[in-house]
């Protein structure tokens, strides 16, 4: 039998699929631990215990909304030929479940759950497809009580587990989706504005909305993922909305009245607000929140009240609930034992694109006045620290520092939008530095008709998704050959038809006798922030935001 190297028959019996891995001793203990802590928090609050099965059909997740891109749920086909997935949420399945096996018991319900999730991560993230969720989901009570009731029930479970330096967000989505029914704007249009308001991308969402119609409701859409903070942005949000809708004006009443609320209670250091928090905006209607604990990268519980989401099931009722990551608080609690965590000074962390934007980084850090000695003399050391500034800067390869920023082990990080474009991620991307500019382009030997011809044109390139998401953009079809550098040989060789890389000066694509056919995005570095960070150490981060934006424009 011949086999390609590579691709003899494996047995694979021997690991466990990637995404997925054993728990044992201290890590099983540690996650049994922070389970039972919050189930009998959840229990003694009055929830009772649900357990939904491993696996639904497609159709639970997609009813009237695609709550989860297709692309990230594990699937399987029955008997019968109807598409499963396994589990990627846990208050999908118990709304179904309330909607049909639950209708008509006295209201309100209380439910909690523990059990895994399944989704897809990309490939070698450091991310689990797997992860333990706790919650609770409060059924059939759209009261401010119950929002409280909620809240409260979140603090202490994480303060249960995690006492330092917690924070608990509110934010109401239904201000969001009142603005976006205001503009007029394509589906396209309408996904990039929600995309950049979650990713706090101002650049993008300004030029996004610039290119509709100017009026109020585009220049609020810009001023909401700016509105994050303490109390002070309740004030600022009133000022900013004021005689707009009185619908809006009453959603901020009512965070503050939760704000307020939580305050009277004794929780006032615990909370922040975040207006520009959209992020799964199909599915919740009014309130939404998170928590963060410290020194991990993303928030550990999520949630929101979902009033509409049971009406996809036949039951219209109001709902709320949360979900809190048991996996991040077990990895926190075990790394707070071990304390191998390289010791945290304080000092806010940067990372920096190695190579080509590594100087002119530098260049800003000068103009930002501060004292550059120890990058511009670091020699071989990847990590050094800028004298009088409490910041530690360290160096990695693009990419790397995407990763760095996502887990949050680097605060801040300052990469090519070419990278952010090819590999993408959740982080805040918050400003445009200037610098490293340069554009996305398809090019083909000169002379070449590129689009003639019916064909399957290959096309080499050292970014496939970027290059993958245009021609899917233009619904043609391309094989596409990953080279890692030097792509311009591909074509001259007749590997391919064309490539899609970077061109900054032209020259390499001249002296190689190639030409752009098309222009498709123009880059330059981006200043990227760690979620959680960005909330944890709102003044520091927010200060050299400022110091930086000042450098950049002036
Ligand atoms: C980049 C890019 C082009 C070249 C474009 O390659 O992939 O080859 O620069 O620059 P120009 O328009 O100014 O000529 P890089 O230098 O990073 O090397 P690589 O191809 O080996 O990755």
């Amino acid at each position: 039998m011949h086999c390609e190297r590579g691709t003899d028959m494996k047995r694979y019996n021997r690991i466990t699929p990637e995404g997925t891995r054993d728990l044992l001793f201290r890590e099983s203990n540690e996650r049994k631990k922070v389970m039972a802590t919050l189930r009998s928090i959840f229990e003694d609050a009055g929830y009772n215990y649900v357990i939904t099965p491993g696996f639904e059909f497609y159709d639970v997740f997609s009813s009237s909304e695609l709550y989860f891109p297709q692309e990230s749920m594990y699937k399987l086909v029955d008997d019968k030929g109807r598409i499963l997935v396994a589990r990627p949420d846990s208050t999908i399945p118990i709304a179904r479940l309330v909607a049909t096996k639950l209708k008509g018991f006295p209201l309100p319900l209380r439910l909690c759950y523990e059990q895994t999730i399944f989704r897809k991560n990309p490939g070698l993230s450091g991310r689990n497809d797997e992860t333990m969720q706790s919650g609770v989901e409060l059924i059939g009570d759209s009261s401010f009580n119950s929002d409280i009731e909620i809240l409260k029930l979140g603090v202490k479970a994480l303060s249960a587990c995690q006492k330092k330096n917690l924070r608990i967000e509110i934010g109401h989505v239904g201000i969001f989706k009142l603005l976006m029914e205001n503009i007029e704007a394509s589906d396209d249009q309408k996904a990039a504005i929600h995309e950049f308001i979650a990713a706090k991308n101002y650049a993008a969402l300004s030029s996004k909305l610039d290119k509709l119609k100017n009026d109020r409701t585009t220049a609020l859409l810009k001023e909401l993922p700016k509105l994050f903070g303490g109390k002070e942005v309740i004030a600022k949000a009133e000022k900013i909305f004021s005689d707009y809708d009185v619908r809006i004006t009453e959603m901020i009443e009512y965070l503050k009245k939760i704000f307020c609320e939580l305050k009277k209670r004794g929780f006032e250091e615990y909370v922040i607000i975040d207006f520009g928090l959209v992020n799964q905006a199909e599915y919740y209607s009014s309130l939404v929140f998170r928590g963060y604990i410290e020194a991990v990268g993303a928030p550990v519980l999520s949630g929101g009240r979902y009033d509409r989401l049971l009406r996809d099931f036949g039951y219209d009722q109001p709902a709320t609930g949360f979900a809190i990551n048991v996996d991040l608080l077990t990895y926190s609690a075990l790394k707070e034992e071990e304390n191998s965590r390289v010791t945290d000074n304080g000092n806010l962390r940067i990372a920096l694109t190695k190579g080509r934007l590594e100087k002119d980084a530098i260049k800003l850090f000068k103009a930002m006045g501060f004292d550059c000695k120890n990058l511009e003399e670091k020699g071989r050391k990847l990590l050094v620290s800028i004298p009088n500034q409490d910041i530690d800067v360290l160096f990695a390869k693009a990419a790397d520092v995407i990763t760095y920023v996502e887990h949050g082990v680097c605060d801040l990080g300052i990469v090519g939008m070419d990278t952010i474009m090819e590999k993408g991620g959740t982080f805040y991307e918050v400003l445009n530095l200037g610098f490293g500019k340069c554009k996305f382009s398809l090019a083909a030997p000169k002379g070449v008709d590129f689009y003639s011809g019916y064909s399957t044109k290959r096309i080499s390139t050292k970014y496939p998704k970027v290059t993958r998401d245009f021609f899917e953009e233009k619904g043609m079809d391309v094989e596409i050959i990953k080279i890692e550098g030097s792509v311009e040989l591909a074509p001259i060789l007749s590997l391919a038809d064309a490539i899609v890389d970077i061109v900054e000066t032209g020259k390499t694509l001249k002296e190689n006798g190639l030409e752009i056919i098309e222009d498709i995005q123009e880059l330059s570095a981006r200043l990227i922030v760690n979620e959680a960070s960005m909330k944890m150490k709102k003044d520091k981060i927010d200060s050299l935001i400022e110091k930086m934006d000042r450098a950049v424009n002036g």
